[in-house]
This record gives C-alpha cells, structure tokens and sequence, in this order.
C-alpha cells in the first residue's frame, strides 16, 4: 500500500458535502503550542502534491514552492506582535487597525534556506537577511557551523529562520544556538518550514520550548538516510539544479 504521512481526510471547499470531497493524506498533528501548521486547504495540499511529485520539473518545483513559502511567511508574521493603530481614511472616516511592533530579520540556513529569501523580500520590503552555513563535520559526524553573516542589531529584532526541510532538526538546532549566542531569546525565533518530521518537531519542542515553528506538513517520518518520507527528495537539489 502508499506510503501515508498522516491521516486521509476528505479535503475540499465547504459547499461540497463530505462524500463529494476528495480524500487526500494531511499532515500528522502534533501536540505542541509551540507549533503551527498551515490550514490543511486544498489549496495547499494541491500545492504540496506538486512538489513533492518527482515528475515535476524544476520550473514548477520553483513556483510552487514559492507559493507555500508565501503562506509560510504570511503564517509566520501572524506571530509578531502588534499595537492598536488608527487610521483616517479617504472618505473621511477612522479605522481602528493595528500595526506592526518590534524590528524583524531573516536568517536563512544555506544553501536550502535562501529558496526562502525572496518569499520573506516579496512580503517584508528591504527586510535584513543573515546567513548561517551549518555542515557535517567529516571526523565527527557532528553538525558544524561553518560561516555566519547575521545583522549586528539582531538582539533587538525578532528573526524569521528559514529552512524549507526540518528532518531531524540537527542543524536547526545548532542555528538557533548561534541566534541565542547573540542574544536573540529563543521566544522571539518563529522557524519556518514547508516540511518537517515528527522527530524534529518534537526534538524542537523539548529543547525549545519558547520557539515558535510554523510549517506547511508534518510528514510520516525519516528513512534511514534522514530523508523525510514521504517527502520531497533533496529541496535544495531539486530548486536550484535538477
Ligand atoms: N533535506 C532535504 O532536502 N530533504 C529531506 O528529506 C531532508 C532534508
């Protein structure tokens, strides 16, 4: 039988009865506070099916990624915070809104990461964006940090860290040990992703408490070379080289 991620729903617009749906694998939950996935649309599952086909070329894996970042960092600055904020509008009249509060950066995890940039750019015009180069050591297996380029202020901002594939959390984990190095507490991190496993999430919430991580799916898990399955394949590869 196919490999399933979570559950099979029936997905679809809501002036359909449920037998009308079509059922599709949405993502497993999990029951942390601290972590967010994206509505289960179909929108979202039809997006996800896309890139995750391996017939799909790099074009499309491209545009469809972009998309679901898009809704990634919608999601992710849902988690700042806001202050009351009133406006007069041309006919005259008040409107009570809100604004944003507090400085923001992007922190990306190379070389997967950047694919996030421009999606972060398209909504947070001329926003900051720092580097973190994380590697297997060759003599120890170990995550190691090899280069790190981060806005000198980023104490006082609230970072968006950017990874498209949370698998076991490894590197993750070493990057938000760098931010929290410079002073950035972990509460003011928001880790977004458009696929993690279960085993990352739930190695995230344990270390991490405060963190917030908001990701597009919670897939089945890792296979034995910690590729989540049933995933997507290499993000990096498939986005800038296949
Ligand atoms: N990184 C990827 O690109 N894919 C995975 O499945 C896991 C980590």
């Amino acid at each position: 039988s196919r490999p399933q991620a979570g559950p099979t729903q029936c997905v679809g617009p809501p002036y359909r009865s449920e037998s009308q749906k079509p059922s599709a694998t949405v993502s497993v939950e999990v029951n942390h506070e601290n972590v967010v996935t994206l509505a289960q649309t179909p929108q979202l599952i039809a997006l996800l099916t896309m890139i995750r086909d391996k017939n799909t070329d790099r074009a499309d894996f491209i545009f469809y990624s972009n998309r679901i970042i898009r809704l990634l960092v919608e999601e992710g600055l849902n988690h700042l915070p806001t202050v009351e904020h009133t406006v007069t509008t041309p006919v005259g009249r008040t409107y009570a809104g809100l604004m944003f509060q507090g400085k923001i950066c992007g922190v990306s995890i190379m070389r997967a990461g950047e694919a996030m940039e421009q999606g972060l750019r398209d909504c947070c015009r001329s926003v900051r964006i720092g580097k973190i180069l994380i590697q297997r050591d060759e003599e120890t297996a170990m995550p190691k940090l090899f280069y790190d380029k981060l806005p000198e202020d980023i104490a006082q901002r609230w970072v968006l860290l950017l990874d498209p594939m949370f698998a076991t959390g490894g590197s993750a984990v070493m990057a938000v040990e760098v931010l929290k190095s410079r002073g950035v507490p972990e509460e003011r991190i928001i880790f977004l992703n458009l696929i993690a496993s279960p085993e990352g999430v739930n190695n995230f919430a344990t270390k991490f408490p405060k963190l917030r991580v908001v990701t597009a799916f919670i897939d089945q898990g890792l296979d034995d070379k910690n590729y989540i399955i049933p995933g997507l394949g290499d993000f990096g590869d498939r986005f800038y080289t296949m």
